[in-house]
């Protein structure tokens, strides 16, 4: 991590006129008087993420049912521009459902359990979603979650321990599914280590992706796990709902999609209409019914700036971007009771910094009626989000000050400590 920043607001200024990636902004709908620190929940509108969405509205509008022609395989399109964010083929990445959706159709496909393996090995920190599908999965073969599941628990309950995870890793174990980026701490999971363990013992594993992709550098063609889900409303600004991504290594596409659905058939024989499923041999076979085109439209736009820079260039900036915010923590917010629970190593740090405060909520209720729009995680985070391609560095400075007022001013005393549902 860089620690040779200074404080002060024309220090920030000055690192705004050597950032390169600072005219990207302009390129976002930056609301006036509003900093936006929350890309890590719901990434900002772009204007070509909001065009191309419009230009599929016109297409609907000029077109109606002969749109279909092409756009019945448009998430190939996506897939393609998809693929070099985990560097993968095109083929190894369909662009489908949502990250819920799809760590079902991942487990359909790949959990079979039998007598001596039947355990989905998980850990006790990921969001909450993939534990309900695991659970509803060993329901659905007849096990009871107790007997079925296996959580590694967090020793501290903000970091994962990867060599406790791969002790777990017995003859019993089927499948793993594991955070890659986690979505408090921020804490960067070692893919490829954890891949090559579970291989060695004949283990299918899978990550989701969901605080990593567009966040920090993901190579599948050197990792190689089995399946992997992402959501692209984070760190991709697809747009609020935006289709998930799912990859399936292509040593698995001769397996048969676990849950079968008529756009995951061939495209040849597709509208043939026969009852027998035959599935598109790659990863497009995934596909369940008819692609939400609306909702994949954003991403034809979002993806191109992705492209066009690659990930090293936006993991670079995000970084330098994350350890300023934490430098000024230090300095500046440390006697006010706020510390980071987050690594100061580049290497095991994601995208966001978790700020923790025990008065966290007020303060992130505060900061919204501030102008600045942060998220807040139970019991004590708020997490803050410097995104490489929309956050200025003047930004991260008046948001450390913001934060610092809140509490010398006791500000957050005048809110409410009730939770409200979106937060
Ligand atoms: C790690 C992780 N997985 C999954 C999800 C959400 O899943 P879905 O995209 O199906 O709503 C989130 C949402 O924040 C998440 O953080």
């Amino acid at each position: 991590m860089n620690t040779t920043f200074q404080t002060g607001l024309d220090y920030a200024k000055k690192l705004d006129s050597k950032d390169e990636l600072h005219q990207y902004r302009e390129d976002f709908f930056i609301q006036p008087g509003e900093i936006y620190m929350d890309g890590n929940s719901l990434g900002m509108a772009s204007k070509a993420a909001v065009a191309s969405i419009e230009k599929m509205i016109e297409r609907w509008k000029k077109e109606g049912v002969q749109a279909w022609n092409d756009l019945y395989i448009y998430g190939e399109k996506i897939s393609a521009l998809m693929a070099p964010l985990v560097n993968a083929t095109p083929q190894e990445v369909t662009i489908t459902g949502s990250t819920t959706s799809d760590i079902h159709s991942a487990l359909t496909t790949f959990y079979h359990p039998t007598e001596e393996r039947y355990k989905i090995l998980v850990d006790d920190l990921n969001f909450p979603t993939d534990r309900y599908a695991v659970d509803s999965i060993v329901e659905l073969k007849g096990y009871s979650i107790e007997e079925a599941v296996k959580v590694v628990r967090s020793p501290d309950g903000e970091f994962i321990d990867e060599d406790a995870v791969i002790e777990a890793m017995e003859a019993d174990v089927a499948v793993i599914l594991l955070p890659t980026v986690l979505y408090r701490s921020a804490q960067i999971i070692d893919m490829k280590r954890l891949t090559e363990e579970a291989h060695k013992r004949g283990i299918i594993i899978g990550f989701d992706l969901c605080h990593a992709i567009g966040a920090i550098e993901i190579d599948f063609k050197e990792i190689q796990p089995d399946f992997a889900v992402w959501c692209t409303y984070k760190y991709l600004n697809g747009g609020l709902g935006s289709t998930a991504g799912l990859y399936i290594n292509k040593k698995h596409f001769d397996k048969k999609p676990g849950l079968a659905g008529w756009f995951g058939n061939r495209n040849d024989t597709q509208f043939q209409l026969k009852h027998h499923f035959e599935p598109q041999p790659d990863a497009s076979g995934w596909q369940i019914g008819s692609p939400a085109i609306f909702s994949m439209a954003g991403l034809e736009g979002s993806l191109q700036i992705f492209n066009q820079l690659g990930m090293k260039k936006i993991r670079e900036n995000s970084l330098n971007k994350t350890a300023y915010l934490m430098y000024l923590i230090d300095q500046e917010l440390a006697d006010y009771g706020y510390s980071y629970g987050n690594s100061t190593d580049d290497r095991v740090r994601g995208g966001h910094v978790c700020l923790q405060h025990e008065e966290a909520y007020r303060i992130a209720a505060a900061l919204r009626n501030n102008g600045v729009i942060p998220d807040f995680r139970e019991p004590n985070v708020i997490r803050l989000a410097p995104i490489a391609l929309y956050t200025s560095y003047e930004e991260i400075n008046l948001v450390v000050q913001t934060l610092k007022k809140i509490v010398a001013e006791k500000i957050y005393e005048d809110y409410s400590n009730t939770r409200s549902s979106v937060v």
